[in-house]
C-alpha cells in the first residue's frame, strides 16, 4: 500500500483528533531505528514521545514479553494475583526517591496514573483542591486534562472541566537556563502568596502536581529553589507533593527520576511511558501512609498492571542496571547540548539550547525572539527528509528524545542530520 493510500484510509476510518508528528508509516523497529513499509530506514529521536528510553524492541524486553505471554497474558489483579506485579511494585518502592516505606499501584496510561495520584491525595488529606501549573501537561482524561495548563489543543471545547483545580503561573518556577545555585525566591513566594490570598486557602489543598521538567510545555526545567520551596510549602500545610515523572523519569534526565537531580523528595510519583519499554503501563509510587488512604476497591482497574507489561518493566529495570543508562543519559546530553549550542551560535532563529540529562531542546524563534512554529515545523520536515524523526513541544521547541541505548556513532549521525536539517531551512 502506498503512503497516500494509507493516509486516505486513515482519514476515512479514524477521526482527525489524534495528531501526527509526520505522515510517516512504520512497519518495524530496532534500537534507535525504524523502517517504513518500503524498507526505508529512519533514525528515531522521538522514541514514542519518551516511551522508548531503552530503544525499540530491546532484545531483553522482547524476550521477557515472549516468556510472560507464554505463561499468563492476563488475570486482572483484582481477580487473581501474580508475581510480576508484586516484584515490580517492590522494585519501584525501592527505586523511588521517597523516604519509605513506600507502596506502588499500577495502571495503564499516564493520565490514569495522574488521576489516581490525585484520588489518593484527596483520600489521604480529606481535602478537595489541587494545584497545577500553567503550561503543564498531565493527560487527556477529564481530570488530567483539567490539570493540563494549556487551552489549545488540549482543553478547547471540552468543558465543563473538573472542579477544584487551581493554577500557578509557570514563569517564576520554570526556566530556560538551569542554574543550580540559589536564585531569587521572591517571585516564587509571591506567586504562592497570591494563590493563597486570592484563590484557595492552603488547608483546602490536597495536592500540588508538578512536572520537574515541563514536557509538552517546552522542556523547561523547574528552578531548584522553586522546587525546594514547593516542598517546604507542602510540609508546612500538609499538602501532598506529586511529581509527574511520566516524561522526565526513567533515566531521561540523567537519574532514574528527575527530582533526584534536585535532591527534593516528593510524596507521590507518577510514572508511565518508558517504564515498560513500549507496552502500556503506569504507576503511582509513594509513601505508604498516603497510598493506603483509599478504601479497598477505591482504586485499581481491569488491565492495570497486566502481567505482560509488568514483565516488560522488570526487564527495562534490568537493562537500566546492566547498561548503566542514567550515566549514559548525561553523556548523550553533553554531546547533544554541544551541537545545539553550535546551532544557536550559527543561526539567529535557534535559541535557548538546554537540557537536563538527555532531556534536550532548543527554541525556534522569529527575528524578534518570538516562538516560530512554522519554522520549527519546517525543521521537523527537513529532518524527516534526511531520515531523522524529531518533534516539537508547544509547537516551537525542538525536543529530542533519542533512546538512551543509542550507539555513539548513531548519535553523531542523528545530530549531524539535525544540523543539516536546520541549515536546509536557513534562507
Ligand atoms: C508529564 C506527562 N504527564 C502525563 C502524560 C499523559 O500520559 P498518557 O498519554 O500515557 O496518558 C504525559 C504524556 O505525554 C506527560 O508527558
Amino acid at each position: 500500500m502506498s503512503q497516500n493510500d494509507f493516509l486516505k484510509r486513515r482519514e476515512q476510518a479514524i477521526p482527525r483528533g489524534p495528531f501526527h508528528v509526520s505522515p510517516l508509516v512504520v512497519q518495524r523497529a530496532e534500537g534507535a531505528y525504524v523502517w517504513d513499509p518500503n524498507g526505508k530506514r529512519y533514525l528515531d529521536f522521538c522514541g514514542g514521545i519518551g516511551t522508548l528510553n531503552v530503544g525499540h524492541n530491546h532484545p531483553k524486553v522482547v524476550a521477557a514479553i515472549r516468556q510472560q505471554a507464554d505463561s499468563l497474558l492476563h488475570a486482572c489483579w483484582h481477580v487473581a494475583m501474580y508475581e510480576p506485579y508484586l516484584e515490580l511494585a517492590e522494585r519501584l518502592n525501592a527505586l523511588a526517591p521517597i523516604p519509605g516505606p513506600n507502596k506502588t499501584v499500577l495502571f495503564n496510561s499516564g493520565a490514569e496514573a495522574v488521576e489516581n495520584a490525585v484520588k489518593i491525595a484527596r483520600s489521604a488529606t480529606k481535602r478537595p483542591a489541587v494545584i497545577a501549573f500553567e503550561r503543564g501537561f498531565h493527560g487527556r482524561t477529564l481530570l488530567s486534562m483539567t490539570l493540563t495548563g494549556k487551552v489549545q489543543p488540549y482543553t478547547s471545547g471540552f468543558g465543563p472541566f473538573a472542579p477544584e483545580i487551581y493554577r500557578l503561573p509557570y514563569a517564576p518556577f520554570y526556566t530556560h537556563q538551569l542554574q543550580w545555585m540559589a536564585d531569587d525566591l521572591a517571585p516564587v513566594k509571591k506567586a504562592i502568596d497570591r494563590l493563597f490570598s486570592y484563590h484557595i486557602e492552603p488547608h483546602e489543598i490536597a495536592a500540588i502536581v508538578f512536572e520537574p521538567v515541563l514536557g509538552e510545555g517546552g522542556f523547561l526545567p523547574m528552578k531548584p529553589h522553586a522546587m525546594r520551596y514547593l516542598r517546604d510549602v507542602c510540609n508546612q500545610h500538609g499538602i501532598v507533593l506529586i511529581a509527574d515523572e511520566i516524561q522526565s523519569g526513567f533515566g531521561r534526565c540523567g537519574s532514574m527520576f528527575a527530582v533526584e537531580r534536585y535532591g527534593v523528595q516528593p510524596d507521590l510519583i507518577t510514572m508511565a511511558k518508558s517504564l515498560a519499554g513500549g507496552l502500556p503501563l503506569s504507576a503511582v509510587t509513594g509513601k505508604s501512609a498516603i497510598m493506603d488512604a483509599p478504601q479497598i476497591g477505591g482504586i485499581g482497574g481491569t488491565y492495570g498492571g497486566n502481567p505482560v507489561s509488568c514483565a516488560a518493566a522488570l526487564a527495562v529495570l534490568d537493562v537500566f542496571e546492566t547498561e548503566n543508562l542514567c550515566a549514559r543519559a548525561e553523556w548523550i546530553g553533553e554531546k547533544t547540548e554541544h551541537m545545539l549550542q553550535e546551532l544557536s551560535d550559527r543561526y539567529t532563529f535557534i535559541a535557548n539550547p538546554r537540557r537536563l540529562g538527555a532531556m534536550c531542546a532548543m527554541d525556534v524563534v522569529t527575528p524578534s525572539g518570538e516562538p516560530d512554529k512554522k519554522m520549527a515545523s519546517r525543521i521537523v520536515k527537513a529532518a524527516l527528509a534526511r531520515g531523522l524523526m524529531i518533534m516539537t513541544a508547544s509547537g516551537y521547541v525542538i525536543r529530542l528524545l533519542m533512546p538512551l541505548t543509542i550507539q555513539d556513532q548513531t548519535l553523531v549521525e542523528g545530530l549531524e542530520a539535525l544540523s543539516l536539517a536546520v541549515s536546509d531551512v536557513h534562507d
